[in-house]
């Protein structure tokens, strides 16, 4: 399902983030990905993504290679994918709601099945009593709640996470990988990034270990890996600077012309943007969707 093929990765500025990844990934699978800050973990997700680009080798995902992939089909690729960011990225003008709900509008699903779903993943993220906050009421842990809400609202088929549980305390943290087993267990793909040795030794899963970039182990503990186990010194690096502080501003937003057909491919496009850290185009989406709400009954429902 998931497959790299001797993939390299090196930044604009010189960084080697990846070299010669080999991975394939069944579907169904759960995998942890570990190792140390900077090891290329958020790289190699970046890459399954199609947020990033391999230098060299290839990609493919499902029926998908992601090498030859236009920027137009990104949108559609990332339909298969829940995806919560290092980051979080959530949208700093939108409601807890509306985060969460922003998800299932672009994807075109109805008013009407977004009122009974939204509520139902915010509830599932113990995050009820927030839903009308603003990201910047709430904590570090429960904004990071609101990325993995927004990464399930969709039923997505794989669920990309980097590190989900960085912000969360360790009961809080147990219940969200929990969770993400009860997801994979109904059959959908969970790939997340973790520093939580406990984690990775509790849920005995496959674990991916990446170092300066490499694979350097690949199996699950209880199989009696000497480097998975050895790996532990990878994680819970809590003295090294876990943020990622690099721009997204290399992401110029195209000029087209585009009829009333193309305005649904266009949302997906604004909607990822905006994921992808770039407002312009968030500011234009919600220009875009107040001057459509004008004609349009439905509106602003969050009644319930
Ligand atoms: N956009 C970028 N431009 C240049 N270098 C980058 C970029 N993103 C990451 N890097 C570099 O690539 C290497 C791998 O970074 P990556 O973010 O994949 O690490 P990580 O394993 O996710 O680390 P952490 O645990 O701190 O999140 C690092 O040396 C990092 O400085
Ligand atoms: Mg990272």
């Amino acid at each position: 399902m998931i497959d790299f093929k001797n993939v390299s990765k090196v930044y604009d500025n010189g960084t080697k983030a990846l070299s010669n990844v080999n991975i394939h990934i069944d579907k169904g699978e759960f995998v942890f990905v570990v190792g140390a800050s900077g090891a290329g973990k958020s790289t190699f997700l970046k890459l399954m993504m199609r947020e990033e680009v391999p230098s060299t080798g290839s990609i493919t995902i499902k029926n998908y290679n992601l090498n030859e992939m236009k920027k137009r089909e990104i949108p559609y690729f990332r339909r298969n994918m829940g995806i919560v960011f290092q980051d979080f990225r959530l949208i700093p003008k939108m409601t807890v709601y509306d985060n969460v709900a922003f998800a299932m509008r672009v994807v075109g699903a109805r008013e009407k099945d977004i009122r009974k779903r939204v509520p139902y993943v915010i509830n599932i993220v113990g995050l009820s009593n927030k839903a009308r906050n603003y990201p910047y009421e709430l904590s570090g842990g429960e904004q990071q709640r609101v990325a993995l809400a927004r990464a399930l609202v969709n039923n997505a088929d794989i669920i990309i996470a980097d590190e989900p549980t960085g912000n969360v305390d360790p009961q809080m943290s147990l219940e969200i990988v929990e969770l993400l087993k009860r997801l994979n267990e109904a059959g959908t793909t969970v790939i997340m990034v973790t520093h939580a040795h406990d984690l990775v030794t509790r849920f005995d899963k496959r674990v991916i270990v990446l170092n300066s970039g490499a694979v350097v182990a690949d199996g699950s503990i209880e199989s009696g890996d000497e480097l998975i186990q050895e790996s532990s010194h990878l994680l819970t690096n809590s003295n090294l600077n876990v943020g990622d502080k690099f721009s997204n501003k290399n992401k110029p937003a195209e000029e087209k012309e585009e009829g009333a057909e193309q305005k649904s491919k266009r949302d997906d496009d604004a909607f990822y943007d905006a994921l992808l850290g770039d407002n312009d185009a968030y500011r234009v989406y919600l220009e875009n969707e107040k001057s459509d709400g004008e004609n349009a009954e439905e509106k602003g429902g969050e009644e319930s």
